[in-house]
Order: structure tokens, then C-alpha cells, then sequence
């Protein structure tokens, strides 16, 4: 049976259990290193807690990519020109927008996302605020490529991705991404992209482990989820939140870890862990100048100028559609 929950369409069996998330967390939960995908987190719990999570002090990717759209308009509008059309991926609620729009007159502005409830109401909002602008919401998954508004076609466009989204992509499927929002946007369009950038690793891991516990509560919330939905004895006191630095890989990962030997049941099926033993739950990727160019060249575009706010722990940088052509 197919279910609308105003998120996504969800296909559940006989007794009312949505089948991917079933069929996730049995695939994950069998691997050596167990993981499961961070989009399960999004339970109506798990969205407020990710609100709150922004809200923290110790999480500074909200207010240092705030601060740069704040300050910066002048030289994004040079760089952009007017007359794009905005197409945001992932809008949600728009928050951040504003401050673009403001910044560069821009043509029209379409904000793409899978939850149409929630993006007709911001789009409803954003239209109060410039009522000069034309808005265009389309409710689609921006992981494949999006067919736009006729009345955007043969407008320049200008993609927006903020908040380090990206960076919760390892990067072979980042740059596939990166690929498809190219298709999306055709051969004369630029992006504007958040991207956090590697720092001290305390600094990246209080981020990740606020003192309220308010990340912990969040990861910890997706065994509650599963143990509700998908029947599931899960102790979930017997799991500690953890966010490591992987320096290697430059990246943050989020991991339940099993403070002692553990046996549980999901949807029928057993399961042990032994303790010490996690569950990979999440990644946040940190870039420098080089490597962050280097993942949006593979991508297909090509970057024209990047901004860091004052304390350069984050960065917004400005792409243009690589032309296809012989190299070099
Ligand atoms: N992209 C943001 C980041 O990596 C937001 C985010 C995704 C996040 N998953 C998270 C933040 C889990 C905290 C915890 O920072």
C-alpha cells in the first residue's frame, strides 16, 4: 500500500511497515561495520531536534554561513549578475534565502524539495517578503536531475546548496550530485555552494557533541525510531553517541557505540553487538580551498571566487558551469 505523509510516498506491507526503511536498517544493521542511512534521522522527533541542534552554540556552520551571505551581497551581485533565476536544492525553510535574493536581483526564484507541504508554505512566505519576484516551488528528490518552470526557461540560473549539505555525501556520490544539479541547471549557469572547512578537530567535535546533548539525543533518537516502527527491542541506554574526526578522509562520522554486549531484534531478525562496537549513523566532510575545488571540477563546475566569514571556519564559493570540451 502506498501512504502520503506529505514527506514522501511510502510503501508499507500488510502491517503497516514502510519497506525501505525495513530494508535499510536489516542490510546495515548486517554489515561488519554497521551503518544506516542519515536519512532515517527525519522523523517528525528528529527534524526538531535538528532545528535545535543549529540553535547551539557549539554548532558554528549555521551562523558562519549567515554571516558570509549577510555581508558578502555586493560582490556575490558582480560576480552573478541580475536577472538568474534562483533555484535553491533542498529549500526546506528557506531561511538563508533572503539574504541572496536580496543581494542580487534576481529573475525568479525556484526552490526544489521533496516535502511539498513544507516547501509551499515557505514559498508562500518568501513571496510576502518580494512580492516583485516570481516564485516557482517544484516538489521533487534533487538527487536526479529536476525538469524546471517553463517560465524559467532561458533564464540564466543560479543554483543554491547551502549548509554544508554536500559535505553528508561521501564524495563519489557527491559528485554525482554535483553532476546532476549541472544537468539541471544547463551550460551558462553558476553555483553558489556551503562548504564547511576543516579546522581544529575540538572545535569540529564539540560541533558534533554539543555540551546539552542535543546531537546525542538526535542520533540516539533513530534506534527509538527503529525499535517504533519496525519492532525493534533495541537497549537504547546501551548506545553512546559518538562524533570522531576521520583525518584521513576529512571528514566528521557520527556513531552509536554499544556501551556493552548487546543482543536485540528488528522486525524479526537478531542481532549482537559486542561492546565498544558502533553503528555508523552519519558523515559531515570538511574541505580546504584545494580539495573542495577539487570535488566541484569532478562535479563539472568550476569555481570563480569562495568567501569565508571572519573566524574562516566556513565557506560559500561561487561555480560556473564547466564548459564540455577538449582538454586542455
Ligand atoms: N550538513 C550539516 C552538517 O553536516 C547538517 C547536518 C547533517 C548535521 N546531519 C547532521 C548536523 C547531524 C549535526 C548532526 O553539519
Amino acid at each position: 500500500m502506498a501512504v502520503e505523509t506529505g514527506i514522501r510516498i511510502v510503501e508499507e506491507d500488510d502491517s503497516g511497515i514502510d519497506k525501505a526503511f525495513r530494508a535499510d536498517v536489516l542490510a546495515g544493521l548486517s554489515q561488519r561495520q554497521k551503518a544506516i542511512p542519515a536519512r532515517w534521522f527525519y522523523d517528525e522527533r528528529g527534524s526538531q531536534l535538528f532545528e535545535d541542534i543549529t540553535q547551539q552554540p557549539e554548532y558554528y556552520p549555521t551562523r558562519a554561513e549567515t554571516e558570509i551571505l549577510s555581508t558578502r551581497g555586493a560582490e556575490f551581485a558582480a560576480l552573478t549578475g541580475a536577472g538568474r533565476a534562483v533555484v535553491e536544492f533542498g529549500s526546506g525553510s528557506s531561511v538563508k534565502t533572503p539574504h541572496l535574493l536580496r543581494a542580487i536581483s534576481p529573475g525568479a526564484y525556484v526552490p526544489i524539495d521533496i516535502s511539498g507541504e513544507f516547501l509551499r508554505e515557505s514559498a508562500a512566505a518568501l513571496s510576502v517578503r518580494f512580492p516583485g519576484l516570481p516564485v516557482f516551488p517544484v516538489e521533487a528528490d534533487f538527487t536526479k536531475p529536476v525538469a524546471l518552470p517553463d517560465e524559467v526557461q532561458g533564464m540564466a540560473m543560479l543554483g543554491f546548496f547551502p549548509g554544508s549539505t554536500i559535505g553528508n555525501l561521501v564524495p563519489r556520490t557527491a559528485v554525482d550530485l554535483l553532476r546532476s544539479m549541472r544537468e539541471t541547471l544547463g551550460p551558462d549557469s553558476q553555483l553558489l555552494i556551503g562548504m564547511d572547512r576543516i579546522k581544529d578537530e575540538s572545535v569540529l567535535e564539540a560541533a558534533y557533541d554539543d555540551a546539552a546533548g542535543v546531537t546525542a539525543q538526535f542520533n540516539r533518537n533513530l534506534l527509538t525510531r527503529i525499535n517504533r516502527e519496525l519492532g525493534g527491542d533495541i537497549p537504547v541506554d546501551a548506545f553512546e553517541h559518538l562524533a570522531r574526526w576521520n583525518d584521513l578522509i576529512a571528514r566528521i562520522e557520527m556513531h552509536l557505540r554499544a556501551t556493552r554486549d548487546v543482543a536485540f531484534t528488528v522486525a524479526g531478525r537478531r542481532f549482537t553487538m559486542k561492546a565498544g562496537e558502533t553503528i555508523h549513523t552519519e558523515n559531515s566532510h570538511k574541505y580546504d580551498p584545494r580539495s573542495s575545488a577539487a570535488l566541484l571540477l569532478a562535479g563539472g563546475w568550476t569555481p570563480l571566487a569562495d568567501w569565508t566569514d571572519a573566524d574562516g571556519r566556513f565557506s560559500l564559493i561561487l561555480a560556473e558551469a564547466s564548459e564540455y570540451r577538449m582538454a586542455p
